[in-house]
């Protein structure tokens, strides 16, 4: 059955928790989804898995679209979010609903994500008020690493903590359905779970939200980079990956790719004739 707003915040009235992964592609999405995970984020974050950029502020709204449309394809029931991109929803409530609308239109997102509080409580209710469900991204928001001065957790001082706490109302009452809340600590991401009543999904925001989102790639140990402390590599894939990929290429060169089972068969007296 196709996963929907109503089902997300059913989950969470009946006190069941949300699986989200990020994907970016077709063949990993067809994989996600045969896991049984509820929710796909296409994170602007593949600027730096998929793209090799240092951090997500490269990314584009084209970016984002030919992503989200691959991953569209791979999913017949698992829920959709399409992040908006830097600056592409920071100018008007005019430009993030046409950027939200094309996510929706283009790419076949059921809901988009944006970053920030405060200071985002316009677009989010232009997006929502255009039919778009909208999950919100407070806490660290990865969009605006040069103004935090680096990737740091936030709220742990009392004024950033209740800065926090008024983001997550703030975003619920402009029409959020759900927030993610990133790099929070454990207590706080409690509370805010506690007083919401929308669905809250952390990424190092600790066991209490109402459910948690992870990197694919972080997940399944593909990186050899720094790892953040939240993430819990439940396999170590990249390494089996290389190993397959050395075994391919030692047989290429040791002429024992393909054998004979690999190849077509065509009947002798074809061949003499070419000859
Ligand atoms: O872009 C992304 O992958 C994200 C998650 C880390 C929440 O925003």
């Amino acid at each position: 059955m196709k996963r929907t707003v109503l089902t997300l915040q059913k989950m969470k009235d009946e006190g069941q928790k949300i699986s989200m992964l990020t994907c970016y592609d077709y063949t990993m999405a067809r994989i996600v989804e045969k896991a049984g995970i509820d929710m796909v984020l296409v994170g602007d974050s593949l600027g730096m898995t998929m793209m090799g950029y240092e951090d997500t502020l490269p990314v584009t709204m084209e970016d984002m679209i030919h992503h989200t449309a691959c991953v569209s394809r791979g999913l017949s029931d698992t829920f959709l979010v399409a992040d908006m991109p830097f600056l592409s929803y920071h100018e008007s409530n005019v430009q993030a609903v046409h950027n939200a609308g094309r996510l929706v239109k283009e790419g076949h997102a059921q809901a988009v994500k944006l970053e920030g509080g405060a200071k985002v409580h316009g677009q989010i209710r232009a997006i929502v008020d255009a039919q778009i469900p909208v999950v919100a991204h407070i806490g660290l928001t990865p969009q605006s690493v040069n103004a935090f001065g680096g990737f740091r957790v936030q709220g742990k001082s009392e004024q950033q903590a209740k800065q926090v706490l008024e983001d997550a109302l703030l975003v619920q009452e402009a029409g959020a359905f759900m927030v993610v809340l990133e790099c929070v600590p454990s207590k706080l991401a409690a509370l805010i779970s506690q007083k919401l009543h929308i669905p809250t999904i952390g990424i190092g925001a600790g066991a209490d939200c109402d459910g948690q989102v992870l990197v694919y790639q972080d997940m399944l140990g593909m990186f050899d980079g720094v790892r953040p402390k939240f993430v819990k590599v439940y396999d170590t894939i990249g390494e089996r990956m290389e190993a397959a990929f050395r075994d391919y290429d030692k047989e290429v060169k040791a002429g024992q790719f393909p054998g004979e089972e690999h190849g077509f068969a065509i009947s002798d007296e074809v061949i003499e004739t070419l000859y």
